[in-house]
């Protein structure tokens, strides 16, 4: 009987010595074949990989289930729950979550043009219609996530991924929240240190910031 290229894949992951043993070892997640790292974080890895059948890139964020606290473990239910309600040009899309016993996966598109942080640190400023061009794309999804109710709280230009093609995809939303109302105002102070406003904070989340401590709100 002659099997399609997705039975043939699916067949391969069940019986196949070594889509087996390149599962077991991390090589493989799901689809994906797994290559190089490309970002990592306090409880993540990204990696870049590529969907065996359709050859798509996609970034791929790991975590280790055993290193996660109870307060990370809440940030990552809020980041996957957040995520999956998601769904435009110029948000990272959440394609699917892979679980295996020690790890889990976020199965992320890819923005494979860097990000704005290293642009302008490479660069220098950008020039007046890219800034334009860049600005309204990241207002357009953060307008976008307000009106679903959902507030991303790490804004910053490492956040701020392109496309190859130069297209903005806002990222990481292992910070974000989701609002029942969006008149109440948010009283928990969190993101990064460095970009931090200066108010009172009422309660503190920076996570990967030993000094601090605190609950999100
Ligand atoms: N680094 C973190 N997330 C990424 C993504 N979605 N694409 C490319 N690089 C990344």
């Amino acid at each position: 009987m002659r099997l399609t290229p997705l039975e043939k894949l699916t067949t391969d992951m069940c019986k196949d010595d070594n889509t087996i043993k390149e599962l077991i070892i991390g090589r493989r997640v799901g689809f994906y074949k797994v290559r190089g790292e490309i970002g990592c974080g306090t409880f993540s890895r990204v990696k870049l990989a590529f969907h065996a059948l359709t050859k798509d890139k996609v970034a791929l964020k790991i975590l280790d289930k055993t290193r996660l606290d109870t307060q990370a473990q809440r940030l990552l239910s809020r980041e996957i729950s957040s995520m999956e309600f998601l769904r435009h040009p110029n948000v990272v899309l959440l394609y699917e979550v892979v679980e295996t016993p020690s790890r889990l996966h976020l199965v992320l598109e890819y923005a494979g043009g860097g990000d704005l942080h290293n642009r302008i640190c490479n660069e220098g400023k950008l020039s007046d219609t890219t800034s334009k061009i860049t600005f309204a794309q990241i207002l357009s999804a953060i307008k976008y996530m307000h009106n679903i109710n959902i507030i991303h709280r790490d804004l910053k230009a490492e956040n701020v991924l392109f496309t190859s093609s130069g297209c903005v995809k806002v990222a990481d939303f292992g910070f974000s929240t989701r609002v029942s109302n969006r008149n109440k105002v948010l009283d928990t102070f969190c993101g990064s240190p460095p970009y931090a406003a200066p108010e009172k904070p009422c309660s503190i989340l920076f996570i990967y910031s030993g000094e601090f401590g605190g609950s999100a709100g």
